[in-house]
């Protein structure tokens, strides 16, 4: 695997094979990586000659600075999985090489902005969607994957890579679980013992209320899902909605409607958790 730090170098080496003809697939991260991000590599080798990963810890993105000095970094880790999972090239920029000066740009992302993450995490989308753009541009892969389990993710950066006319296919990957049915994240390694043992709860939620809203609205849904943590403190629900998971538009039945997810977001401790699941799938 090479690694590139900077700009000009990465793209000299990718324009070999684009002058071949060779699709590249692009897997942003932010390091840390663990085997969700693995089943994305996979999926872009599977469908692409060349694939590219990224690690960068985007500072724009993170609406509590907490948050950003607690991000957990792992590069040394992070690179023998690449290796092993056979990625082709790592692009590793440092702060500098993306942000040579503050960006000024602001995006609007309509009724797939104001809700869940975007409405719990003012400013987060934007710098997604800023560094995103920014990385397709450097990159300009073929085909970039994301995870399903930042659905809202997924969804404005396919929407603004249509908007924007970039030559990314965009792609989500389902999500990957421990197998006691924990999302897998990497957040998950700021949890303590007995907060990795009570994080199941938070996939068991998810299956319940699956399993509610085939009798019951999403409000009653919402409550029962609250009494659910009651018992364990150590649970701070921010929300659980259920969405088309296309244009995610909130519902408050789920009758007659088949294209839904539910959206769960968390606090166990300090480390926030989000995870999701479809229904009816
Ligand atoms: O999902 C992530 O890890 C990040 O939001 C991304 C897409 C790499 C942008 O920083």
């Amino acid at each position: 695997m090479e690694v590139f730090k900077s700009i000009e170098p990465l793209q000299q080496a990718l324009q070999k094979f684009k002058c071949n003809n060779k699709r590249i697939g692009f897997v942003p991260t932010m390091g840390a990586l663990h085997k969700g991000h693995i089943s994305l590599i996979e999926k872009s080798r599977a469908e692409n000659e060349v694939t590219v990963c990224s690690i960068y810890v985007n500072p724009i993105q993170f609406n509590n600075s907490e948050d950003f000095k607690k991000y957990p970094k792992t590069i040394e880790k992070d690179i023998e999985i690449l290796e092993k999972a056979g990625c082709d090239i790592l692009f590793l920029p440092e702060d500098k090489v993306m942000y040579p000066e503050p960006p000024k740009v602001k995006f609007e992302f309509g009724a797939l902005g104001n809700i869940m993450e975007g409405k719990f995490r003012e400013g987060h989308f934007n710098g997604v969607a800023i560094v995103v753009s920014k990385l397709f541009n450097i990159v300009k892969p073929d085909n970039a994957y994301f995870g399903q389990k930042d659905l809202q993710q997924y969804l404005i950066v396919r929407q603004f890579a249509k908007d924007l006319s970039f030559n990314t296919n965009v792609h989500a990957v389902p999500i990957f679980r421990e197998e006691d049915g924990l999302a897998m994240s990497s957040r998950n390694v700021r949890l303590s013992a007995g907060q990795r043992e009570l994080a199941p709860k938070i996939f068991l939620a998810l299956l319940l209320a699956k399993t509610l809203l085939l009798t019951k609205t999403v409000k009653e849904t919402q409550e029962e899902i609250q009494h659910f943590f009651t018992p364990y403190p150590e649970f701070k629900l921010e929300y659980l909605e259920v969405v088309n998971k296309e244009t995610l538009e909130i519902v408050s039945s789920v009758k007659d409607n088949k294209n839904l997810a539910v959206c769960i977001a968390i606090y166990l401790g300090d480390v926030r958790l989000i995870d999701n699941l479809f229904l009816f799938s």
